[in-house]
């Protein structure tokens, strides 16, 4: 049984959760799918870029009954994309699409998925003006039911630090950023600590384009000590911080290797796992206004 973190929505999420993006394709989605499900994933990140969520629908469709499962028992998590920020009849639209493909009535948790959007510059100050109507309009999406839980995708505190003041009496639930021991992020998980916005890491092994993190001499001694592969080291790291955890894999021993995390990493690891120099691999939302 994977451990929940209550939301402030008052929903709860498993900490542990499946990432898909870069994994495209009916045969390989069902594929991937399944072997989540078999090994106890109960929790599924998408978003409407990954161009996968209608293989994701048709795969649970015929997979949960396999697994004796129902949706309820499945957390899911999709993402607008950052074309319509701030277009509201977009996000409705795009909001439908996502049921439709999915095959569902309702998303768990539906997030922004970037501060900024597509059609402006980095620097346009409409970009925070954008934010505040797509706000609006997912809590208005969350009233009518259709997305139980809202929150945002690679905010900063700037970006965070407006919305809060704007949206008091719905604030995000979930801020989903790039976080692992070469990108830690201890500012900003410290602020939405303090604000109770749940964290959940993406790319915790450092991304599908690169093994640096996977690689990295510190990780694969410390892991090797404890006889457990880099990867549950980077994911168990995250884990005892209370970070929420969406590994993406392809591979089977992976998609197993990847809920394998019932071990403890030691306060001296984890200090020398704090302090491996930083390097970020995702696109960088800190010039976004
Ligand atoms: N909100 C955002 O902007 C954003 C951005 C990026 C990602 N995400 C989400 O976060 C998820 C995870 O991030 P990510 O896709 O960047 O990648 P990731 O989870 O950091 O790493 C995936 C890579 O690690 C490999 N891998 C997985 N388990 C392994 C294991 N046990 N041992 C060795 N290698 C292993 C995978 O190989 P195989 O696939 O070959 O098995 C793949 O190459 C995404 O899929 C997506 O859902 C969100």
């Amino acid at each position: 049984m994977l451990d929940l973190q209550k939301l402030s929505t008052g929903y709860s999420m498993p900490l542990v959760g499946f990432g898909t993006y870069k994994i495209r394709g009916r045969d390989t989605v069902y594929q991937v799918i399944d072997e989540s499900l078999n090994v106890g994933f109960r929790s599924i990140d998408t978003a409407e870029v990954y161009q996968n969520e209608e293989d994701i629908g048709y795969a649970l469709n015929s997979l949960l009954p396999k697994y004796n499962l129902q949706r309820e028992d499945i957390f899911i998590t999709t993402k607008l994309a950052p074309s319509y920020n701030g277009n509201l009849i977009r996000i409705e639209e795009s909001v439908q699409r996502s049921l439709k493909a999915l095959n569902i009535t309702y998303i768990d948790l539906y997030l922004i998925h970037w501060p900024g959007a597509t059609r402006l510059p980095e620097n346009s100050t409409n970009n925070q003006i954008l934010r505040t109507k797509t706000w609006d309009k997912l809590v208005e999406l969350k009233k009518q039911g259709l997305l139980k839980s809202i929150g945002v995708s690679n905010y900063t505190i700037n970006h965070l630090e407006d919305l809060m003041q704007y949206c008091q009496d719905v604030p995000p639930a979930v801020n989903q950023v790039e976080c692992h021991p070469h990108y830690r992020q201890e500012e900003l998980i410290k602020y939405c600590n303090e604000k109770g916005i749940h964290v959940q890491a993406y790319s915790s092994l450092g991304t599908s384009s690169n093994t640096n993190l996977l690689k990295d001499p510190t990780v694969t001694l410390i892991a090797s000590r404890l006889n457990v592969s880099p990867a549950r080291l980077l994911l168990k790291w995250a884990l005892q911080q209370n970070i929420g955890i969406i590994p993406k894999a392809v591979k089977r021993e992976h998609i197993g290797d990847n809920i394998q995390l019932n071990f403890t990493i030691d306060k001296e690891d984890m200090k020398v796992l704090s302090s491996l120099p930083q390097h970020k691999y995702c696109w960088d939302p800190s010039n976004v206004y």
